[in-house]
Order: structure tokens, then C-alpha cells, then sequence
């Protein structure tokens, strides 16, 4: 008997356990009341009464021996389990949502960093703005409709006071502090008392742009547009310029590109047409510049203005403005940039 228990002694001090289950198995296997070692001592009541003692400490320290390295084997494995900081490295990790940007950010910036390889360089201005910085400077006449209460939000203790309706008021503030050579964009929130639908809304995003300097050609303010066309739409993009009206360009136009989604062969985003309208633009009127201190005999300079949420809708193939307003992160998960 006495041999027998050493040969189990060997045996338990080899063992190994590589996980929880196999430790509970090994405990079974020598523990439980049907193991080995309880068999031992079963057999132990039909031991001679003077080996007894001999055997009986023998058994015990068996039973002591193999206890401890079956607790051993299984904290081994909770250590692994646990790591270092007591903590359970086996549960999945909390998922951190991880932020996207909102789409008419990426098309802003977008439209910056083209604008920006030529050269302009981004300003901004107030969205609470005045009648001259929206309109007067900006050559509107007194009783111009776009000056209606229809179109533009005051405030009702002071008419002069107004929420921009378009980025061209920062076309003024930056001539007023400025002389050419001028060569800016212009990004911002713009408003207009408009009821909301998918096609509109009374807060939305306009990025303008001015140059402004000697010699400054219509045929400048073409190629800058076909430039920046090709560079958002892709190489084949065409453009086309319709003669159009704006109170503080001269001539005018409003420029559509080809468009991206049929390549020209008209689709129904186009209406068939082959072509999207994307932004007004023109000349620089003498008359602004005269408002604005800057010498209308010896500059020229062409503006141009366009809608942010227009363009990513096109980009994007979005076809309600409203969801850029919502917040949805089903939305606006959907837009990922590596920047
Ligand atoms: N401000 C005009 C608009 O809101 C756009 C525009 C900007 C036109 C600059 C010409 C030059 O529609």
C-alpha cells in the first residue's frame, strides 16, 4: 500500500492541467468519492492495525499533496484567464463608437482643399449680419425682392439687422479691410424664411469665393470653375455657363456640370437634361467695389457662390436635404473619410 501511494504521489506532481475543465477532471478523477484516492482510503480499513499509523499520515498527505495541486493547476488557469490587473481578459472589449464626419463637412472641406491648391485662402463672416454687408454693399436696389420678409429672417426691434442669406456678405467685410490681390473662399451657414421640404430648408451652407485683382477675365473665372468641376465631378466633367442675374456681378452666370450620375446621357437626377446646376457666379460689379474701397478702374474680379448640401447630394445621391439636419447616426455613419 505504502508503495502504491507513492507511485501516486510521482504521478500527481507531474500532472497538468491547459484548462479549467481538465483541472475539474483530474479532480474527479482523484478526489471525488469514487476516486482514486478515495478508494485508498476505503482500503484502508482492512490495513493491519500496526501499519496504521504509517499508512494513514502517508494517505493524508496524499490527499493534502494532490488537493493542493488541483487548486494549483486551476488557479494557474484563472491567472491566465484574469491577467495581471485582476481583470477578465476573455470578455469582449466595450465597443467606443467611433465618430464619422458629417458629410457636408467632408464636401466642404473637400471644396476647400481644391480651392486652396489655387491658391484661395479661406475667411469667414457673421451669420448675424446687416442690410449693407448682405445687400446694400452688394449693389441690391431698396426695393429688391430678395430684401423681402419673405426671404430673409429680422429681427423685429431693428431692421438692419438680419441673418445672412447668402456668403457674399463676406465678400464685402473681406474687400472692406482688404486690397487686392484678394483670393478667398468663403464657407458658412446662410438662412432664409423658407418652408422646409426635401429640397429646402431654412438654414443650409453656401462656400463663396472671390478673386479679385488686375487684369481678372471672365475667361479666369471659367477656367478656376472647370478646374474645380473636374477636380470634385472627375476629368471627363464639362461645364456650361448660362447667362443668369445677380445684383452685384456683372456679367452673371449660373454654371452646370455635366452630369456625374449619367455622364451626360440624362437620367432622371439630371430631369433628362444632361447637365446639374451647381452655383452662380460672374463678374465682379464695378459698383461693389466702389462700396467697398477698392478702385473699380484698376481691378477686376470674378465671385462665385454655391450650395454645400446641393453638392453632396449630388455626391452623395441623397435625396431628402432634410437628413443632414437630423443627426440619424444610421445617417451619418455612412460617411467615412480617412482624415
Ligand atoms: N450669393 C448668390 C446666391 O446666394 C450666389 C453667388 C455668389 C452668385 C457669388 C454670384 C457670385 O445665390
Amino acid at each position: 500500500m505504502l508503495e502504491k501511494i507513492k507511485a501516486l504521489q510521482d504521478e500527481i506532481a507531474a500532472l497538468t492541467a491547459s484548462n479549467k475543465d481538465e483541472a475539474e477532471e483530474l479532480r474527479i478523477k482523484y478526489l471525488s468519492k469514487k476516486g482514486i484516492i478515495s478508494q485508498l482510503f476505503d482500503e484502508f480499513k482492512n490495513v493491519p492495525v500496526d501499519q496504521k499509523k504509517a499508512i494513514g499520515s502517508a494517505l493524508n498527505e496524499l490527499k493534502n499533496q494532490s488537493l493542493e495541486k488541483i487548486n494549483e493547476l486551476k488557479q494557474l488557469y484563472e491567472a491566465k484567464r484574469l491577467g495581471a490587473e485582476g481583470l477578465d481578459l476573455s470578455l469582449p472589449g466595450e465597443i467606443v463608437p467611433i465618430g464619422s464626419r458629417h458629410p457636408l463637412a467632408i464636401v466642404r472641406n473637400e471644396i476647400i482643399s481644391i480651392f486652396s491648391r489655387l491658391g484661395f485662402v479661406v475667411s469667414e463672416g457673421p451669420e448675424i449680419e446687416d442690410d449693407w454687408h448682405v445687400f446694400s454693399a452688394l449693389n441690391f436696389p431698396p426695393e429688391h425682392p430678395a430684401r423681402d420678409m419673405q426671404d430673409t429672417f429680422f429681427i423685429e426691434k431693428d431692421p438692419d439687422i438680419l441673418l445672412r442669406t447668402h456668403t457674399s456678405s463676406v465678400q464685402v467685410r473681406v474687400m472692406e479691410k482688404t486690397q487686392p490681390p484678394i483670393r478667398a473662399i468663403f464657407p458658412g451657414r446662410v438662412f432664409r424664411n423658407e418652408a422646409i421640404s426635401y429640397r429646402a430648408h431654412c438654414i443650409f451652407h453656401q462656400i463663396e469665393g472671390l478673386y479679385v485683382d488686375e487684369n481678372v477675365s471672365f475667361a479666369d473665372l471659367k477656367q478656376t470653375l472647370l478646374f474645380f468641376a473636374r477636380e470634385f465631378f472627375g476629368d471627363k466633367t464639362e461645364i456650361r455657363l448660362r447667362p443668369s442675374y445677380f445684383p452685384f456681378t456683372e456679367p452673371s452666370a449660373e454654371m452646370d456640370v455635366s452630369c456625374s450620375i449619367c455622364g451626360g446621357k440624362g437620367c432622371n437626377v439630371c430631369k433628362h437634361t444632361g447637365w446639374l446646376e451647381i452655383m452662380g457666379c460672374g463678374m465682379v460689379d464695378p459698383n461693389v467695389f466702389e462700396r467697398c474701397g477698392i478702385d473699380n478702374k484698376k481691378y477686376t474680379g470674378f465671385a462665385f457662390g454655391m450650395g454645400i448640401e446641393r453638392i453632396a447630394m449630388l455626391k452623395y445621391g441623397i435625396k431628402d436635404l432634410r437628413l443632414f439636419f437630423e443627426n440619424d447616426v444610421r445617417f451619418l455613419n455612412q460617411f467615412q473619410v480617412a482624415y
